[in-house]
């Protein structure tokens, strides 16, 4: 499949003639060189859109909120290509997955890609409404409204991505699915405290808007206590995603790849590394809560390269288990590395 964002053009296959970023089989993205983003600027708005397989109304250049590229970033195939039509057909996704798996990157990354602005927020059991959707301000006789998360990216034709979407209270959630709705808007209004002058607004969606959001539950509640403080999401909130992708950590070939590319460390300690983390995964059956992510994965192969193996790997790894779990986690650092920690 490919899809043209504007300026970008993405294409899920190999790429021979474009300008592909080498980084591994998968990294199919591709970035238009200059001639062809000049000629791409003397196009009406409806020619820039017109995707090969999908119309696409949705680039809107670059602006100061397109996150920054990160060179060493692997776009996962599959997630990508999903998310990357679900931003074209302007449908509200949610990733779900467990802690550093890759949710918001591949957000950042893709909007990265399309040069497509972010507005990022992080929900926790204290957002409130005037944070998310702004407030009136009282300036003399007037009032003035200042954005809040969602309505600045609502104005503003910016993707809004939610982060740690299941902490959020859910009856918060509730002023929010009108907005979550297609065509959705919303309507702002404030009584000034002494002239008693309504100020009112209807805000409605930049057709650009995109709502993503990233959670660790699909707010069911969390069988494994592990993620602590999520909330239960409310049926009809959960009902406003169009799609729920289910992000794992990257498979193993993949997460070498990735290791070796950030953190410099030599290929087979990265591979090494990826079967301790991949063997405490598997744990997490028999019991073990230890969450290897690819944060903590990147972070021992960062301090793997500046101190001794085994101050790398109680920095990085062994002071974030608990008692139980330290005793698995360094018999498999025995096994697999040869490492020995007291
Ligand atoms: N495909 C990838 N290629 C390179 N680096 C990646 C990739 N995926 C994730 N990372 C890196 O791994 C780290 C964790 O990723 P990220 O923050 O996106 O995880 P997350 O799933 O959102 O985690 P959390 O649930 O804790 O918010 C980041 O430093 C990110 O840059
Ligand atoms: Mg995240």
């Amino acid at each position: 499949m490919e899809l043209q964002f504007g300026e970008a053009k993405i294409k899920y296959a190999s790429y021979p003639d474009g300008k592909c970023i080498n980084f591994g089989k998968h990294r199919c993205m591709v970035r238009w060189d200059k001639k062809m983003r000049e000629e791409q600027k003397s196009l009406s708005k409806s020619e820039k859109c017109k995707g090969r397989n999908l119309k696409c109304e949705s680039f809107i250049g670059s602006s100061i909120f397109t996150p920054e590229f990160d060179e060493q970033y692997l776009l996962p195939p599959v997630e990508s290509e999903i998310l990357s039509l679900a931003i074209a057909e302007g449908d509200n996704v949610l990733i779900v997955g467990p802690a550093g798996a890759g949710k918001s990157s591949l957000v950042l990354q893709l909007a990265s890609i399309f040069n497509w602005g972010v507005e990022r927020f992080s929900c926790s059991d204290e957002t409130t409404s005037s944070k998310i959707m702004g407030q009136w301000v009282v300036t003399g006789d007037h009032m003035d409204w200042v954005d809040g998360h969602i309505t600045h990216a609502m104005r503003n034709g910016l993707i809004l991505l939610e982060d740690e979407a299941d902490f959020m209270r859910p009856e918060l959630r509730g002023e929010v699915h009108s907005v979550m709705e297609q065509g959705g808007s919303v309507t702002l209004t404030g009584v000034h405290p002494k002239t008693n002058k309504i100020f009112r607004e209807n805000l409605k969606k930049h057709p650009q808007f995109r709502w993503i959001s990233t959670a660790n539950t699909i707010g069911y509640g969390d069988d494994l206590f592990i993620f602590h403080g999520t909330q239960y999401l409310n049926a009809a909130s959960r009902d406003r995603y169009e799609i729920i992708i289910n992000m794992g950590y990257r498979p193993t070939s993949e997460e070498i790849e990735i290791v070796v590319h950030k953190t410099g460390v030599e290929r087979s300690i990265a591979t090494q590394m990826v079967r301790v983390a991949n063997d405490c995964r598997d744990s997490i059956k028999d019991g073990m809560i230890f969450q290897f992510s690819l944060r903590r994965l990147l972070s021992w192969g960062k301090y793997h390269q500046k101190f001794p193996s085994e101050v790398a790997c109680k920095l990085s790894v062994l002071n974030f288990t608990n008692e139980t779990d330290r005793h698995t986690v360094k018999s498999l650092m025995r096994t697999h590395m040869n490492i020995e920690t007291d």
